[in-house]
């Protein structure tokens, strides 16, 4: 087995190049059809979400849109705690079907402070599309109607996700070992 390291840790294979790509043709296949004669503006939220955004959008054979943002954190008041706002969300999605990509859905505090957000600029719908999610992490319940993988709670790098800036070049995905 080839280990890798990143920064400071060592990490293990765990999805091939291979096994991606074929879920995410799979995904595609569902999303396709389920959206057959409508639009969905899809939303890519960055960094981490680049590279599965682009070969997941590469397999939408129907009428689709694609934009990019990022979500940046701040401290609000005392009574708002941590607020997350969209920077880059240009469009007008009033109306719209949303299809929302993630690179990993952790303990789903992103997800769940941003949904109320895309929701009050009044979609027709919004699903969400998630290429990993670590189902025993999750703190914050959201609803991931599109999954690449479910996978234990260890930290993952490759295939546009990092670990402290580092490892999203990799074509695979690799966790820590143990
Ligand atoms: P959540 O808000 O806890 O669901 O975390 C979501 C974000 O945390 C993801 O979009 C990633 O950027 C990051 N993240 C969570 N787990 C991992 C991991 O195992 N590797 C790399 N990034 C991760």
């Amino acid at each position: 087995m080839q280990l890798i390291r990143v920064h400071d840790k060592q990490f293990e294979p765990y999805l091939t190049a291979e096994e991606i790509d074929s879920r995410i043709k799979m995904v595609a296949q569902q999303i396709n059809q389920d959206y057959a004669g409508k639009r969905p503006l899809f939303i890519a939220i960055l960094n981490g979400s680049f590279m599965f955004a682009s070969d997941l959008f590469k397999e939408i054979t129907i009428d689709a849109e694609i934009c990019f943002i990022k979500l940046a954190s701040y401290k609000g008041t005392k009574s708002t705690g941590h607020v997350i706002t969209a920077i880059g969300l240009d469009m007008d999605i009033i109306g719209r079907d949303i299809i929302i990509i993630e690179d990993i859905v952790d303990t789903g505090k992103t997800l769940s402070e941003f949904l109320p957000q895309i929701d009050h600029q009044q979609p027709s719908s919004v699903k969400i599309v998630a290429l990993l999610h670590k189902p025993e992490a999750m703190v914050y319940p959201v609803k991931i109607d599109y999954l690449g993988f479910s996978i234990p709670s260890k930290f993952v790098v490759g295939y546009g996700l990092d670990y402290d800036g580092l490892g999203r070049n990799i074509r695979e995905i690799y966790r820590l070992a143990e």
